[in-house]
């Protein structure tokens, strides 16, 4: 299992693009790696299509993306035919998907799902979201069953939260988006908020008189 703020395994593999090392293929970008449970299967035909219709989205915030399910790169190939002409997306293949037949990464990153079973009773790859940053540590990870398919949009957004909170003094409320107002970090002193935050900071009053619940505009 890899937890938060672990450097993210350099896991070799095989895949639509070719063989990689994760850490060289990631560079200086961001990553999210994402599992699916199979291909030819339903739900994942359209998540997958979903995350190529969304990758210019995630290219913008200089994330890299890559898929891994236990079937092999013939599978994976044959299968993003099918996922181009259900989405409606044509041109070239936007991100790599990983072969990992053997299910060593599975098994290594926890992403089995003991629910769901193979027609041979070998266990499948349930949704799993590993974001990394660019110092290849784990940033968040997200763990859906195999019957719930993902929000991309909401991995976009959580993505903003985890750029702009690594570099400002805040963190992002309950259903925040980009531009929205942001709540400054426990953390810093009363008396330092005018030196991060220029564009000001609105203190809520509470009951409990203390003055934790503070909101600040986005940083820049
Ligand atoms: C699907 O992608 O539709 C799916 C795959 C495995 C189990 C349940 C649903």
């Amino acid at each position: 299992m890899v937890n938060l703020g672990d450097v993210f395994p350099n896991f070799e593999a095989s895949t639509t693009d070719g063989d990689i090392k994760f850490h060289d293929w990631l560079g200086d970008s961001w990553g999210i790696l994402f599992s699916h449970p199979a291909d030819y299967t339903p739900v994942c035909t359209t998540e997958l299509g979903m995350a190529a219709k969304l990758a210019p989205e995630f290219k913008k915030r200089n994330v890299k993306m890559i898929a891994l399910s236990c079937d092999s790169v013939e599978d994976h190939n044959g299968w993003i035919k099918d996922i181009k002409q259900n989405s409606g997306e044509s041109g070239e293949w936007p991100y790599p998907i990983i072969a990992d037949k053997n299910r060593d990464l599975a098994i290594q990153f926890g992403m089995l799902d003991p629910n769901e079973k193979t027609a041979a009773g070998l266990p499948l790859t349930a949704r799993c979201v590993f974001i990394v940053g660019p110092d290849k540590k784990l940033k968040l990870s997200i763990l859906y069953p195999a019957t719930t398919g993902r929000n991309f949009d909401e991995i976009l957004r959580v993505i903003d939260s985890l750029q702009l909170t690594a570099t400002k003094k805040v963190a992002t409320p309950v259903n925040w988006t980009s531009g929205g107002k942001c709540m400054v970090l426990p953390s810093v002193k009363k008396e330092d908020e005018g030196k991060y935050f220029p564009k000001g900071v609105e203190t809520v009053p509470v009951p409990s008189g203390k003055g934790y619940l503070r909101y600040t505009p986005q940083p820049e």
